[in-house]
């Protein structure tokens, strides 16, 4: 019998489980020492007082005969599909309920799309970028090629002449450089698709923190996007779901590649491997896309922006930084030409502030480090006084 041989081309740990590691070792070693913790983008909550009536109120439905519920949709019911949609259709983009599939959180399909493609395909990712894109496609034995961010392209690279792919990956707004594609932008990528039959596996899992009223929120508000552009999405950031687990992904109708459909094809792989969400967690999620649940994790979306703009105001008076505006991440280049795990550990042990290394998102984000500002006002508020120390 053999493993998985892909296992050797991905580094041993998880970004976030080595930083876990790194600080829970800290931690059992200064027990007296209060941390702040920065690094993963896990959110403050809690959740809208909307979500919590309606999963209270759905799983009291479940304990009577009449309001049980066994097995749902694979693709998800029907109620949280049309709420998704006119979420969509608010951002000025028009997507069916029938285009849309409901998940356990854009990270499994993040990893899980994987298993639409041949293995021959050429994956375009960005560097920096959230590790999950090139773990997948490491797993699966697939080509990887990379994307350049950099400071002198904005971290937003765009297609040349020379590019070449099947699959790209865009993450906007960036994790972790806070960076947002505007329409050209993204009308770029989308021609490009367009051109060559690529297809973008579009990852919007922060659009609600874009607070531009210029800059787009979902792919599909470019032309042409329907025929090249799978969208991943999720409540977690914007409805603190982080430990619920719902998030959606959209495969338009018109999107085919092979004579095939790709929708058709995910629900086949869906059926096969996935048995969906909750019902209360649906309707929990079905509420937060309710008047006054949107309006309530608006407020959270609000707070985290404000730390943000705190945790940017202190940064900037030591080091040039990124994000933060239209993003929960602020991405600082490392003072004193510091490595991104030197300055981690120098944070970790000199100031108790656990952030995330850069480098852990590909080889560009070295000498960069990333802070989130999913945190308390109170704890933002040390961190900010603690990073001003100097
Ligand atoms: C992050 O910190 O990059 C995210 O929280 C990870 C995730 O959403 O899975």
């Amino acid at each position: 019998m053999k493993i998985n041989p892909n296992f050797a081309s991905m580094e041993r740990n998880y970004l976030f489980a080595e930083v876990a590691a790194k600080t829970a070792a800290y931690q059992a070693a200064h027990p007296d020492q209060r941390l702040l913790r920065m690094g993963i983008g896990d959110v403050a909550g809690p959740l809208p007082q909307a979500v919590v009536e309606a999963m209270a109120a759905a799983s009291r439905e479940m304990g009577r005969k009449e309001g049980f519920r066994g097995y749902g949709p694979y693709e998800g019911y029907g109620f949280l599909r049309e709420a998704i949609s006119a979420y969509y259709a608010d951002l000025g983009a028009q997507v069916d309920p029938a285009e849309i599939y409901v998940n356990d959180g854009a990270k499994s399909d993040a990893g899980n799309l994987g298993d639409l493609f041949d293995r021959d395909n050429l994956c375009l990712i960005p560097d920096p970028v959230y590790p999950v894109y090139v773990d997948a496609n490491r797993l699966a034995g697939r080509p990887v090629a990379f994307l350049d961010a950099t400071p002198e392209n904005g971290f937003l690279p765009l297609p040349g002449p020379e590019t070449r792919a099947d699959i790209v990956y865009l993450c906007s707004p960036n994790n972790p450089t806070g960076a947002a594609y505007d329409r050209q932008g993204l009308q770029a990528w989308v021609d490009f698709a367009n051109r060559t039959g690529a297809v973008l596996l579009y990852d919007a899992a922060y659009e609600a923190f874009i607070t531009d009223p210029g800059l787009p929120r979902s792919i599909y508000q470019v032309p042409g996007a329907k025929s090249c552009a799978i969208e991943l999405c999720t409540l977690s950031k914007l409805a603190s779901f982080t430990g619920v687990r719902c998030g959606y992904t959209v495969f338009p109708k018109g999107l085919r590649r092979g004579g095939q459909a790709l929708g058709e094809l995910w629900l086949r792989r869906q059926a096969t491997k996935f048995n969906g969400v909750s019902y209360p967690v649906q309707r929990g999620a079905e509420a937060a896309f309710g008047k006054e649940g949107l309006a309530q994790a608006r407020q959270a979306v609000k707070y985290y922006l404000e730390n943000a703009a705190i945790l940017a105001g202190a940064i900037g008076k030591f080091a040039r930084y990124w994000g933060g505006k239209n993003s929960p991440y602020i991405w600082m280049e490392c003072p004193k030409g510091m490595g991104s795990w030197e300055y981690f550990d120098f944070l970790l042990c000199e100031k108790q502030i656990v952030a995330t290394p850069g480098a852990g998102f590909g080889r560009n984000g070295e000498g960069f480090l990333r802070l989130t500002a999913f945190g308390s006002r109170e704890d933002v508020l040390e961190a900010a006084e603690r990073l001003g120390r100097g």
